[in-house]
C-alpha cells in the first residue's frame, strides 16, 4: 500500500517536471577546500575547478545560505565567486568559474540550463558596470548573461552571440533566476526568466543560435575585462541542467528530487552518455596528431600541435602555464582558451 502510494507520487512527479541530467548543487561541497579534490588527475566530484587566479580557493569561492536564493528551500548554500586583480587567469582577464565535470551529453536535444544569480544586498563588493563581463556562458558565446557592456552597462543582459536580446536592471541583494532555453537539435536558444521566488516565465521566445559544447564548457562564474583591483562578489545558487518540460519552480532539489528516481525510468533514456562533440579549442577525444609522452602540447604561449599520442593525454602539469602529454586514460580535458 505505502509502496504504491509511493510509486504513484513518483510518477506524477516526473510527469510534471523535467528530468536533472547534471546537478550542480552546491549540497556536497561541506566547504569550498572540497573544490581542491577535483583535478586533471583527479576529475571526481560535480565541477571542475581550475579557472581561478593565484590565490588559495578560499579567496575566490565562499559557501553561505548568504549566497542562494532563500526561494530555493532544496540547497543549503549559495556559492560567492569573487574576483579581484588576483584572478587573472591565463591572460589579462579575471576569472572564477566552475565547470561542469561530467560523463553526460549535455549537449543534445532540447535542455534547460538553470541558475539564479545575485549580489551583495548591502551593495559591497557590487560589480563595476564599467568594465565587461561574461557569466554563465558557453565557450562559443552563444549563450551567456553579460553585465557592464552595450546597449545597457547596468543591465543583467542576456547575448547571443554577443548580440544583446534582453536585459534587467541589476538591483543589489535581488536574486535574478535564469534558466537557458536551448535545443541543441534546432539550433536555437531562448531565455526564461523571474525574480525572488517567483516561478519562471519565457521571456525571449528561442532565436537561430550555433548551440554547441563539449559538455564542459559551461562557465558557472564571472569573466571580468580588464584588469583592476577592485574586488566583486557575485553569488551564484540553483544551478542545475534539465531534460525537458521545464521546471518553473524556483528550488533545484525540487526537480532533483523526482528526476533522481526518474531517470532510472525510461522517460530519462533519450539523453544518452556518449562522448561529447568536441567544439574549439578542446582537443580532439580521438587524436590523429602525435605529441610524444613528457612533451609539451599545452600552456601560455605554447603554439604547438595539441593532440597527443595514443593513448596519452594533454595534462595540466602547471597551469596556465604547461601542460604536458601524460599517460591517462579518461578523454581529453583540456580547455585552454583565448577569449575575444
Ligand atoms: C571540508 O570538508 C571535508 C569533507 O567533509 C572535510 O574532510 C575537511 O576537513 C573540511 N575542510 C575544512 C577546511 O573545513
Ligand atoms: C517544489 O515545488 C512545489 C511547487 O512549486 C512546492 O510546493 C514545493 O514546496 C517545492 N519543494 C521544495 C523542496 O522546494
Amino acid at each position: 500500500m505505502f509502496a504504491q502510494a509511493s510509486l504513484i507520487a513518483l510518477l506524477s512527479g516526473s510527469a510534471f517536471a523535467g528530468t536533472t541530467i547534471w546537478s550542480g548543487s552546491f549540497n556536497p561541497f561541506p566547504n569550498v577546500s572540497v573544490f581542491d579534490e577535483w583535478s586533471w588527475a583527479d576529475e571526481v566530484g560535480t565541477y571542475q575547478w581550475y579557472i581561478h587566479g593565484t590565490e588559495p580557493t578560499s579567496h575566490y569561492l565562499a559557501l553561505s545560505p548568504s549566497y542562494k536564493n532563500p526561494a530555493d528551500t532544496a540547497e543549503v548554500n549559495g556559492l560567492m565567486a569573487t574576483i579581484d586583480s588576483t584572478a587573472e587567469w591565463n591572460s589579462d582577464m579575471e576569472r572564477t568559474e566552475l565547470i561542469p565535470q561530467t560523463t553526460q551529453n549535455l549537449g543534445v536535444g532540447n535542455l534547460f540550463y538553470h541558475f539564479s544569480l545575485s549580489t551583495d544586498p548591502t551593495g559591497l563588493n557590487a560589480p563595476d558596470s564599467t568594465l565587461e563581463h561574461q557569466i554563465l556562458f558557453f565557450e562559443s558565446h552563444f549563450t551567456e548573461i553579460k553585465y557592464g557592456v552595450a546597449p545597457n552597462p547596468t543591465d543583467l543582459q542576456w547575448m547571443v552571440s554577443s548580440q544583446f536580446q534582453w536585459g534587467t536592471p541589476l538591483v543589489p541583494g535581488t536574486w535574478y533566476n535564469f534558466a537557458y532555453d536551448i535545443d541543441f537539435t534546432a539550433q536555437t536558444v531562448g531565455l526564461w526568466f523571474s525574480t525572488g521566488g517567483s516561478p519562471l516565465t519565457k521571456v525571449e521566445n528561442n532565436v537561430a543560435a550555433p548551440t554547441s559544447t563539449n559538455s564542459e564548457d559551461f562557465h558557472v562564474g564571472v569573466l571580468r575585462i580588464v584588469n583592476t583591483p577592485a574586488p566583486e562578489n557575485w553569488y551564484i545558487s540553483g544551478v542545475y541542467i534539465e531534460n525537458g518540460p521545464i521546471t518553473t519552480a524556483i528550488g533545484s532539489g525540487n526537480s532533483t528530487g523526482s528526476s533522481s528516481s526518474a531517470s532510472s525510468s525510461s522517460s530519462a533514456t533519450s539523453v544518452t552518455s556518449t562522448t561529447p562533440t568536441t567544439t574549439i579549442s578542446t582537443p580532439s577525444s580521438t587524436p590523429t596528431a602525435t605529441v610524444p609522452e613528457y612533451a609539451q602540447c599545452g600552456g601560455t604561449g605554447y603554439t604547438g600541435p595539441t593532440a597527443c599520442a595514443s593513448p596519452f593525454t594533454c595534462t595540466a602539469i602547471s597551469p596556465p602555464y604547461y601542460y604536458q602529454v601524460s599517460r591517462k586514460l579518461t578523454r581529453n580535458l583540456l580547455n585552454i582558451e583565448f577569449e575575444s
